[in-house]
């Protein structure tokens, strides 16, 4: 099958509902199999002729399985994190955090400790570090991964080997934030958190591909979601210093709250890709 035929053939197998979730799956699928992008096909002359194991990742695709899980990546800010099924799917509406840290962070620090605190595959913290790198490679940069999940943990290592190669100093801190002491050996410059928000009584409503493959632990944000922000709040002191940037991430509607749970702090906020107010930043010493 040639390539055009190959991409029409992938589209047209794919039951996803939600055309343009349909074309960007089918995309990936193509670049997965191909190594190229389908937006080369009109240049591209190759044959595609191994449809049996195609046909295998579009029949569990089929069955609701999310294609990160099948396919065991998934692209985050143009790299790809490999996860595993204790891992989130990193969300492309967490790179508005990054990407507004990335601006608010000091660029000429000759050292710095980054917190990811609920690192899930480690996407947020690594993709500090490899752009923070980018714009400052003498930097000595040590990262440390904190989750509750040792399977996840494990991941944010794999993917820290792979994307910072020896360029980082990695740590993982198995932690329950909820129930654990806060006690670390240092206090970070970069404080970044993307906890479980999603209200327990809500995890039920969410889409199938969600609540029947994503892991609960990092879904399930307690009765009204918050748990973890309230926590956190009461912790933070902890393991800032008084200029470390912090950065969250939330859900939708969860602003107002957020402003109160961390009333002691100037938040700066943040719109997602569909103007959903999603993150925010702040300095413990701003007010
Ligand atoms: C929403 S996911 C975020 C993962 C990753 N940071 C991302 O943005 O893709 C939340 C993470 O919190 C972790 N988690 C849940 N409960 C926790 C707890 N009590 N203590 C520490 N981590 C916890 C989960 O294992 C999960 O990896």
């Amino acid at each position: 099958m040639d390539y055009r035929a190959f991409f029409a053939y992938i589209f047209s197998t794919l039951e996803t509902r939600d055309v343009n979730e349909k074309k960007a799956e089918a995309a990936w699928i193509f670049q997965h199999f191909t190594g190229k992008s389908n937006l080369e096909i009109p240049i591209l002359d190759g044959f595609f002729t191994d449809i049996a194991s195609v046909d295998k990742v579009i029949k569990e695709r089929n069955n609701g399985i999310p294609l990160a899980y099948i396919l065991g990546y998934k692209s985050f800010y143009g790299r790809d994190f490999q996860l595993n099924k204790a891992c989130l799917i990193p969300r492309c509406d967490s790179e508005i955090l990054i990407e507004n840290m990335l601006m608010k962070v000091e660029k000429t620090l000759s050292e710095i400790v980054i917190f990811d605190f609920c690192c899930g595959s480690g996407c947020l913290g690594i993709t500090f570090a490899a752009q923070y790198i980018l714009d400052n490679p003498s930097c000595k940069i040590c990262l440390y991964f904190i989750d509750i999940s040792d399977a996840a943990l494990e991941m944010s290592l794999k993917n820290a080997e792979k994307i910072l190669k020896n360029q980082v100093i990695c740590k993982n801190i198995p932690m329950d934030i909820m129930n654990d002491k806060w006690d670390f050996d240092r206090k970070c410059d970069v404080f970044i958190s993307n906890p479980p928000y999603i209200p327990s009584i809500d995890i039920d409503k969410l889409d199938n591909t969600v609540k029947d493959f994503e892991p609960k632990i990092a879904l399930d944000g307690g009765a009204d979601g918050l748990k973890f922000y309230r926590k956190i709040a009461e912790n933070i002191g902890k393991v800032v210093k008084s200029d470390t940037l912090c950065g969250i991430e939330f859900g939708i509607m969860q602003e107002v709250m957020i402003k109160e749970i961390f009333q002691s702090h100037k938040l700066a906020f943040y719109k997602d890709l569909s103007h959903i107010m999603r993150c925010a930043t702040f300095k413990i010493d701003e007010y």
